[in-house]
């Protein structure tokens, strides 16, 4: 097998990755999604690689690239179709209603009046999200009628529609902690709990949350497994919400980092993927 790499920075997982595969005796071609530039209506391209897993951060740029190289016939691990779903929390959110997953109660408003009104459904305290986008940034919490009022009258200026779409949640009183899983195919490889970050709600280890290995129950796993199933994806990581006892999906990440959770746990992530890359090419 002959891997292509795309990604569009080569961070410390992209770097594990391309270790794993040296010692698991797996070339790897690097394709930097920035320098892309594809003949769209022309002859197929010929990369030389066998499967392409996709690692571009840039959302627009993963998206793109992938939908190019499926257009010419390559296997890109995680898929457009999968990559469509994870990448928009709304799209989310409707493939794992469908699949009949337990999830928190959310609801979408169109506009100012109709977000306020959705939240005096939800209740306070209740979360906004974008639809797009990752690391907590916009994600906010809304504590009381005043503050959501605010919050949304400044979305209302940021310029782009896509902020006049309100995605609003339950808040979930959950641990002080989230449960992100990592899927590969049909198993999860690792667990870990993150914790809130002192003085902030959210528990991202990007911006800090500790974190914590997890044991996987049965339960975990299965809607795990089945969270990744229903969005299709094959490489994902699985955020869960435990709340009064509960799991609820929080959200599922199509290019998962595992810099912490691989550290935490040491499971050779990299190495499971290039292990599940080879068998399923
Ligand atoms: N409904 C919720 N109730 C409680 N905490 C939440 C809720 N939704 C998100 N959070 C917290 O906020 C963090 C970021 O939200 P998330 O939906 O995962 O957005 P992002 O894609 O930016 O990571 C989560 O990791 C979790 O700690
Ligand atoms: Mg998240």
């Amino acid at each position: 097998m002959i891997l292509g790499l795309i990604h569009n920075r080569i961070a410390w997982e992209e770097k594990e990755i391309i270790e794993a595969a040296k010692r698991k005796g797996v070339p790897v071609k690097l394709l930097d999604s920035r320098n892309m530039e594809v003949d769209v209506t022309g002859d197929k391209c010929d990369y030389g690689v066998d499967v392409f897993l996709q690692r571009s951060i840039s959302y627009t740029k993963g998206l793109y690239s992938t939908l190019v190289l499926e257009a010419m016939g390559y296997r890109v691990i995680n898929s457009y179709k999968c990559q469509e779903i994870c990448g928009d929390k709304l799209k989310t959110t409707i493939a794992l209603k469908q699949a009949g997953l337990p999830l928190p109660k959310t609801r979408l408003a169109l506009s100012q009046d109709a977000a306020i009104k959705a939240l005096d459904k939800l209740g306070y305290p209740s979360v906004i999200k974008p639809l797009i986008g990752s690391w907590g940034r916009l994600v906010a919490l809304l504590n009381d009628p005043t503050s959501a009022k605010a919050i949304i009258e400044t979305r209302e200026t940021l310029g782009d529609n896509i902020h006049k779409v309100y995605y609003l949640q339950e808040y979930v009183n959950h641990n002080s902690r989230d449960l992100r899983l990592f899927v590969i195919g049909d198993e999860v490889v690792a667990a870990m709990y993150r914790y809130v970050i002192p003085g902030d709600w959210r528990s991202n280890a990007t911006i800090g949350g500790k974190t914590e290995a997890c044991k996987v129950t049965d339960e975990i796993e299965e809607i795990a497994i089945r969270a990744a199933k229903a969005t299709f994806s094959e490489i994902a990581g699985v955020d869960l919400l435990e709340g009064n006892g509960i799991l609820l999906l929080n959200e599922v990440n199509h290019n998962p980092g595992f810099q912490h959770l691989a550290t935490v746990t040491k499971v050779d992530i990299a190495g499971k993927i290039i292990d599940y890359l080879k068998e399923n090419m």
